[in-house]
Order: structure tokens, then C-alpha cells, then sequence
């Protein structure tokens, strides 16, 4: 079984991230083949700066081996070091409705937010069906927000099949386990970079104590009952288990826990949590070289899958062959 996903150098990875994505990531790269990349195309729809996006690529690449991602267990890469996938992306988009594009929620939601909408946006499903089916992924896990996009990617890919021919394009499967449900932010809204409300793993523990301290919560007073549904304690819930977690949430439901202790609390909790893999990813940091080469290993491995996947499809659709 071949598992593969992706995130976008757009800022730092978050906790929502992590409990959405790489924790899955992580489990797959023990026993599947697995392949993770950094949507680097994906993120020229809000990047415009050409050392912006160097330095955030190589910042997710450093947060992807501090998580614990292996080179060795797992194939890493930057999805432009495989140039293959815009070809492919093309060709589905030949066979993509407008009215499925239009039904994309992120597409809806950017609008809603009044950004401005270039076609590489509207468009971007497309490319990120490309990404999947180019290396004939079997599963995809991903965040929830991220379900309808592999439901388009199989649409696509019955589409691409029933014109050029079947078993060109495999159908992925997402997995979004209930864990990966939707991390709030610190404002309540879902955790992303785009809301500018996110936990950032690895930032300095003086900006996360802001952060975390800067959480938006009700106003009821510390002797009274809590709502425990409120984005704080959903957060702190990530880093407790079992009856440790139902005590406090019950404390706190009971009344008489002040929202700064809390915080304190989950804090504490997030820098512990954290701490082994910030000391892995400082590691990295201090070999810029390294990184590079594992990137660039990482391509080559994802060219070979991808490279005879695309020129069946090439072949299937009557087109040449390159020179
Ligand atoms: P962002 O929304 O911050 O730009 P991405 O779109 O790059 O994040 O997401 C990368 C991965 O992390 C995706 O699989 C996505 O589903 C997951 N993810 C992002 N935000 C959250 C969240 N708040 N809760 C759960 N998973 C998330
Ligand atoms: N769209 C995904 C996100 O914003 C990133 C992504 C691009 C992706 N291509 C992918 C995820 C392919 C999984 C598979 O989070």
C-alpha cells in the first residue's frame, strides 16, 4: 500500500498540522510505503516572494525531520523537484467540470473572505489531484478540511480512466482518523495559517506563551461552571488521556478552575510535548546541506514512481513522446 500527502510552505507548521497530518504521517512510515511532500507549486497562490518561499520550504523540511519523518523510511520531497505533476495536472484538468471547481470549499471560502481569485486557485485541486495520482497513491491521509479535495481526485481519475482507459489512474482512499478532527485556533475558528490564529510547533517559548495566553475564551468568572466545548479546552484535551483528561475537564465543568491556570497548564503541557522533537529539528537546522540532499534523494525516488505513470497516460491519450 502506497500512502502519500503533502503540506504547503505558506508559514510554520501548527499543532493543527500535526494532530491533523503529520502524526498520521508518522504511524504510515513504519509499515507503508510512504511518501511526503512540501507543496511548493501549491504555495504560489498566496507566496509571491521567490527567498520567502525558499525559506519556508526549508522551514517545513526542518519541521517534517524534527516531527520525526525519516529519510530512510520514508521518501520526502519538494513537490516542484518532480515537474512531471503539472503535465499530469493538465491533462486532468481537460477532463474536470467547471461546476466540480466551483463546488471546491476552499475556492468558496477564499471568496467568501473577499481574496481576489487567480485561476491557479480556483484551479488548485487539480494540481493537488496531479500530486495524488501521479505516484497511483492508495491512501492519503489528511485533515478533514481536506476530504472533499480527495473526493475530486477520485472523480477526476474515473473521468481521466473512462476516456483514456481504465487502471491508467488508481482511486485513493482518504484517511482521516477521528484524531485528525479539526483543531480549533487560538480565536476558536479552525486552526490555519491563512486565519493567522495558530499554535506554531516550534516557535520561541516566549512567543508561545503569548500565544497560548492569548487564547480567546468566555467570560464566566473562575467559581463558575465552564464550557468545556470552548477552543481552550479542546486544545489542552490534545495533550492529556484517558481519566486524567475527563478529571479535569469534569473540574473544570464543576467550577472553580480559572482560564489562566488552564492555560499555564496547557502550556506547560505543549513545551513538554514538544520538546525532543524542537531539539531533532535544531539538528537539522545546523546542517542546511544535509536537508538539501535529502530533498533532493527524495525527488529522485518520487521521479521514478511518477516519471512511468505519467508516460502510460502520455501514451493512453495519443500525445508524444518527449525528446
Ligand atoms: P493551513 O490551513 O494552516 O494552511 P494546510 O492546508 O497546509 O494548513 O494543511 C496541511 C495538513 O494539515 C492538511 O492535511 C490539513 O488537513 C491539516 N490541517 C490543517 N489545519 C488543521 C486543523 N486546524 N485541524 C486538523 N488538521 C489540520
Ligand atoms: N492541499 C493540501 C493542504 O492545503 C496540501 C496538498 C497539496 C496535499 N497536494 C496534496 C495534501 C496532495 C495531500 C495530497 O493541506
Amino acid at each position: 500500500m502506497r500512502v502519500l500527502s503533502g503540506t504547503q510552505p505558506s508559514g510554520d507548521l501548527h499543532i493543527g498540522n500535526y494532530f491533523g497530518a503529520i502524526q498520521q504521517y508518522l504511524a504510515f512510515q513504519d509499515d507503508h510505503e510512504a511518501l511526503y511532500f512540501i507543496a511548493d507549486y501549491h504555495s504560489m497562490n498566496t507566496v509571491r516572494d521567490a527567498e520567502e518561499r525558499r525559506h519556508l520550504t526549508h522551514s517545513v523540511a526542518l519541521d517534517y525531520l524534527g516531527c520525526g519523518l525519516d529519510p530512510r523510511r520514508a521518501v520526502l520531497f519538494r513537490q516542484s523537484d518532480v515537474p512531471e505533476v503539472t503535465e499530469l495536472a493538465w491533462m486532468l484538468s481537460t477532463v474536470t467540470p467547471m461546476g466540480l471547481l466551483e463546488r471546491s470549499h476552499a475556492y468558496k471560502d477564499r471568496l467568501a473572505k473577499g481574496q481576489s481569485a487567480d485561476h491557479g486557485l480556483f484551479a488548485y485541486p487539480v494540481l493537488m489531484a496531479a500530486d495524488i495520482l501521479l505516484y497511483h497513491s492508495d491512501v492519503v491521509p489528511v485533515g478533514q478540511d481536506q476530504k472533499q479535495h480527495i473526493e475530486m481526485t477520485r472523480d477526476m481519475a474515473t473521468r481521466f480512466n473512462n476516456a483514456y482507459g481504465e487502471d491508467l489512474l488508481k482511486l485513493p482512499e482518504p484517511y482521516i482518523p477521528e484524531s485528525a478532527a479539526t483543531v480549533p485556533g487560538t480565536d476558536g475558528q479552525k486552526m490555519s495559517k491563512s486565519y493567522g490564529n495558530t499554535i506554531a510547533m516550534f516557535a520561541p517559548e516566549k512567543q508561545l506563551k503569548k500565544t497560548v495566553m492569548g487564547i480567546v475564551t468566555d467570560s464566566t468568572p473562575v467559581e463558575e461552571p465552564k464550557d468545556v466545548g470552548q477552543a481552550l479546552f479542546q486544545l489542552w484535551s490534545l495533550f492529556a488521556e484517558g481519566e486524567e483528561r475527563e478529571a479535569y475537564l469534569a473540574k473544570a465543568k464543576a467550577g472553580g478552575v480559572g482560564y489562566g491556570d488552564v492555560k499555564k497548564d496547557l502550556l506547560e503541557r505543549l513545551l513538554a510535548y514538544f520538546a525532543p522533537l524542537r531539539e531533532r529539528r535544531g539538528e537539522f537546522e545546523k546542517r542546511p546541506q544535509d536537508v538539501e540532499d535529502i530533498l533532493e534523494d527524495g525527488a529522485r525516488r518520487a521521479r521514478m514512481i511518477g516519471e512511468p505513470v505519467l508516460a502510460a497516460c502520455r501514451e493512453a491519450a495519443g500525445l508524444g513522446t518527449p525528446v
